[in-house]
């Protein structure tokens, strides 16, 4: 397997108004330090709570936002927005759907348009008939009649609206889908529908997916890995089973207890989760780990050192002093107490 993409000490900072007064702006930190990546064809979650900037991730890999720091790379590209060629073959093979089925469509267009718009613009098709031939099959892959191409958006329900988004971000067969929060805005029979579509898709087309969600439930179904941002930082990044199993940091824990379906480990996390209830001071953290306002576990050091993400063996990685003191973690050091020396720094130094 080759990486798609791959994203290493990422730093996106939004500048925002502070007063009216000093009219002097403000820079909040919406990521600090991301590392991860995407293997070619494989499907990673992105989960955490709103505002935790799993969208502003989104946008940076879509070229939407630029980095302040660290570097994005596309099938081992460096993604330079100056080179249009190569841009525009990145536009093509990296795709979005975003949450609001009518908003991302243009409702002045038949779907049939919205889709013959991708193929046009994105691959320079200018055959009408191949075009045509085309958004017939898209519609028909995602579940839809293709009679439904000279419909317009206010005509469909909202998960067919979904279905044409995906059907115009899949029509140019991209590498890599990234789905934000695209199924959030569905009645939950409908999610279930699109989740297994583009499970379908994913398979039939080797196509390589980035879910972003705050629903584990269908992030555990659909993803391979999961990558856990608490306030701009990846917290853990696991793969899917070892993460629902035995989740090694405190704020997995509590998010994973949070999950409405029966759940062995809900009453050990109970203590954390009590802790995550209170939010007031989540974002208080200057230095040190950002949950530790939140965090039952904290020490001091918790507090004054911020936690690097380090491998805690088996493909996981965690940035927490105190995950094999936790109550997901003692399981592992007990069971599998020859991991080596626990400290393992990846990341360069902030
Ligand atoms: N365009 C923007 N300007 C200023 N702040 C923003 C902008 N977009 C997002 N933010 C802030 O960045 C943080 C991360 O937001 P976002 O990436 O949308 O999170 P999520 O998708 O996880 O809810 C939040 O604090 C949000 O308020
Ligand atoms: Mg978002």
């Amino acid at each position: 397997m080759s990486s798609l993409l791959e994203v290493q000490g990422l730093d996106v900072e939004y500048r925002v108004a502070s007063g009216w007064l000093t009219g002097r702006g403000r820079r909040l930190r919406a990521l600090c330090g991301v590392d991860f990546e995407i293997q070619e064809a494989s499907s990673v979650g992105v989960v955490g709570e709103s505002g935790c900037g799993k969208s502003t991730l989104a946008r940076a890999i879509l070229a939407l936002v630029a980095p302040s720091a660290g570097e994005i790379r596309w099938r081992g590209w460096s993604i330079d927005r100056s080179d249009a060629s190569r841009m525009r073959e990145m536009r093509r093979e990296l795709q979005v759907v975003f949450q609001d089925p009518f908003g991302s469509l243009d409702p002045r267009m038949t779907v049939g348009d919205s889709i013959a718009e991708a193929v046009a613009a994105l691959e320079r098709e200018r055959d009408g008939a191949v075009v045509r031939k085309r958004v017939a099959a898209a519609l028909s892959e995602v579940g839809l009649d293709p009679a439904l191409a000279g419909r317009y958006p206010h005509e469909l329900s909202g998960g067919q609206c979904q279905r044409v988004a995906i059907a115009r971000a899949t029509v140019v067969r991209p590498r890599l889908l990234i789905c934000d929060e695209a199924v959030s805005a569905l009645d939950v029979s409908v999610q279930a529908q699109i989740v297994n579509l583009l499970h379908d898709l994913c398979r039939r087309h080797r196509m390589g997916l980035m879910f972003i969600s705050h629903n584990l439930a269908v992030v555990r179904h659909l993803c391979e890995e999961v990558v856990v941002l608490y306030l701009g930082r990846v917290v853990e990044r696991a793969p899917r089973e070892a993460l629902f199993a035995s989740p090694r940091h405190p704020y997995t824990q509590a998010l994973l207890a949070a999950v409405p379906e029966p759940d062995p480990g809900a009453a050990r996390n109970a203590r954390v989760v009590a802790a995550i209830d209170d939010v007031s001071d989540a974002t208080a953290a200057a230095s040190g780990c950002a949950f530790a306002p939140r965090c039952s576990l904290a020490t001091d050091r918790c507090r004054s050192e911020s936690p690097p993400l380090e491998s805690a063996g088996e493909g996981r990685w965690v940035a927490c002093h105190r995950w094999l003191e936790s109550p997901g973690g003692d399981s592992i050091s007990s069971i599998n107490s020859p991991l080596g020396p626990r400290i393992t720094p990846t990341r360069r130094p902030e």
